[in-house]
């Protein structure tokens, strides 16, 4: 299989992508999913190259593997466990079962639970020692953290609770700066932790018991608890009555759909929360059912494979000129990378492609005024991902919208067609320039264009195609994870820093010596410790 695509791609990687277009290429090179438009067709994939693709469909099992994983099998083998958070947003769905029991009634129950808390802080029937709740901190990091952050700030315009804050580093500074725009008695604190042991969060939720417990009499009632370590919440003082659970069959990059989301539904309310999870459960119909070459996440994740496994490319830039997914690049960073970082197959064996590409990114226009130069004339080849929506919220000023949308659309053409040697020649020749320095200045104006690029583009981004866009990108690591044969679920690639920063930490407080430690961080301790540390 990735012989024949290498081969395909070998023959094909010098021709121009402008030239593959005809009356049809971007309606054909193109998916469609309810309202959102996925067009691929500036990208040097052609009829044969779609059909190579799609052969790794079948050649891996995609689709048996979609549906053992729709229906609870427990395919996170290295922890033994199913992967469900699509069960989270089965909401008008039928049963889901996990080792022969139903889950849908317990998720629905924690839904139920988590409504009634969020409207009760949201009324402001839940009180804090200094009345109504005027403030949300929700302290996690990873999965805990960058799902709600990323989709409070999405549907700011459909925000009308309390302020939401969000504490993640173990850096001080975060929560010293969050709490300080905070006043004790009217702020609830979540602590948000599937494990409840992660060392960041822990550390920060004891910092705000403290800060709190020095103005309010139980600090424990103004906290609430998303977990799946029940025993280790209680533990810790909260109250049952603010702890939601969730299984471990919620993975914790893929947890916002569920108690991990209470500071999301808090900020926009149940109706529009539920209103992102049927998104959410839109797509993964979709993905269900959909032939592969219109399957909006198989399609996505194809040309993804194409870009990293087939050509080379091992970046992709995620490019939304949509601003209030300025934390998006950032969630998808933890969704792509702790997913398909991984060296080994699922049998343990080297794996004999490249893992997953590195995912980054900014919102445009931002990005054009920093790293677009690069894109379009650096030596590398970054596909890019743009997404854009035909409608902001700000009506009144919708000229400037259109401005953005114009902006995006260029960005995708100009990296696509370029500039020849024979246009820059033109403008240096007007700018006044002749001879040789008239070519060596056109030299720096052209742009080699046949860059690729797709664009995910949508009406407005309210809270059902929020939940459409995540579950699209959920579904993409899926299918590019089966593809390579690794298990995208689990990541033992962050346990090794975390096991050294918990023996380092007596070295850094002066508790113990760092004999034995390698001589370049042995050199970096004693320098930090007589710099005050
Ligand atoms: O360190 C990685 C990680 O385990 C992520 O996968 C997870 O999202 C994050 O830490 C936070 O974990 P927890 O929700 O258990 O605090």
């Amino acid at each position: 299989m990735w012989e024949a695509l290498k081969t395909h791609y070998a023959a094909v990687h010098g021709r121009e992508i402008k030239n593959l277009f005809d009356d049809r290429r971007a309606t054909e090179f193109s998916a469609r999913c309810g309202d959102l438009l996925f067009d691929y067709s500036k990208t040097n994939i052609d009829s044969a190259g779609r059909d190579l693709l799609i052969d790794l469909l079948a050649n891996a099992k995609v689709a048996e593997k979609r549906d053992a994983m729709f229906s609870g099998e427990p395919i996170n083998m290295t922890e033994g466990r199913a992967v469900l958070h699509t069960a989270l947003r089965n909401i008008d769905g039928e049963g889901v079962y996990v080792e022969g029991t139903d889950v849908m009634p317990a998720v629905l129950e924690t839904l139920s639970r988590m409504e009634r808390f969020a409207e009760d802080v949201r009324s402001g029937a839940f009180q804090g020692a200094g009345g109504k709740i005027t403030d949300v901190v929700n302290i996690g990091i990873g999965g805990s953290d960058l799902g709600p952050a990323m989709a409070v700030k999405a549907l700011s315009p459909y925000h009308d609770g309390p302020k939401c804050h969000f504490v993640s580093n173990v850096d001080p500074a975060d929560i010293a700066e969050v709490l300080r725009g905070c006043d004790p008695a009217t702020t609830l604190v979540i602590v948000a932790s599937k494990t409840f042991t992660t060392i960041e969060t822990m550390t920060n939720a004891r910092t705000a018991k403290a800060w709190m417990g020095q103005s309010v009499d139980d600090p424990a009632q103004q906290f609430a608890a998303l977990s799946t370590a029940g025993d280790k919440t209680s533990a810790f003082g909260i109250p049952d009555a603010h702890v939601f659970g969730f299984e471990d069959w919620v993975g914790g990059r893929y947890s916002m759909w569920g108690p991990i989301g209470l500071s999301l539904m808090i900020a926009i309310g149940a109706d529009a929360f539920k209103a992102f999870l049927r998104g959410g459960q839109a797509m993964d119909l979709h993905f269900r059912s959909a032939k592969w070459e219109e399957n909006m996440p198989a399609m996505l994740a194809l040309v993804g494979v194409w870009h990293n496994q087939v050509c080379g490319y091992t970046t992709r830039a995620v490019l939304p000129y949509d601003n209030r997914l300025a934390r998006l690049p950032a969630y998808l960073q933890q969704l792509e990378m702790e997913s398909n970082g991984k060296r080994v197959s699922i049998d343990g064996q080297d794996l004999t492609v490249d893992s997953g590409p590195v995912v980054w990114g900014e919102p445009g226009t931002n990005g054009q005024h920093a790293f677009y130069q690069l894109i379009h004339q650096g030596t590398r080849i970054i596909p890019c991902e743009f997404m854009v929506a035909a409608r902001g919220h700000e009506e009144d000023l919708h000229h400037q919208h259109q401005l953005l949308v114009a902006n995006c659309l260029a960005q995708s053409e100009a990296l696509m067609k370029g500039r020849s040697l024979e246009e820059a020649m033109d403008i240096s020749g007007k700018l006044g320039f002749d001879g040789a320095e008239r070519e060596r200045q056109a030299r720096h104006r052209v742009f080699p264009g046949n860059r690729p690029s797709t664009t995910l583009a949508y009406p407005q981004l309210d809270p059902f195609t929020l939940g459409q866009i995540i579950a699209l990108y959920e579904h993409r690591v899926f299918v590019e994870g089966a593809i390579l044969g690794i298990n995208s679920y689990d990541q033992w690639g962050v346990e090794l820093g975390k096991e050294l920063a918990t023996a380092l930490q007596p070295v850094v407080e002066g508790r113990e010596s760092a004999d034995g430690k390698d001589d370049s961080t042995a050199g970096l301790v004693t320098f930090l410790q007589k710099n005050g540390l």
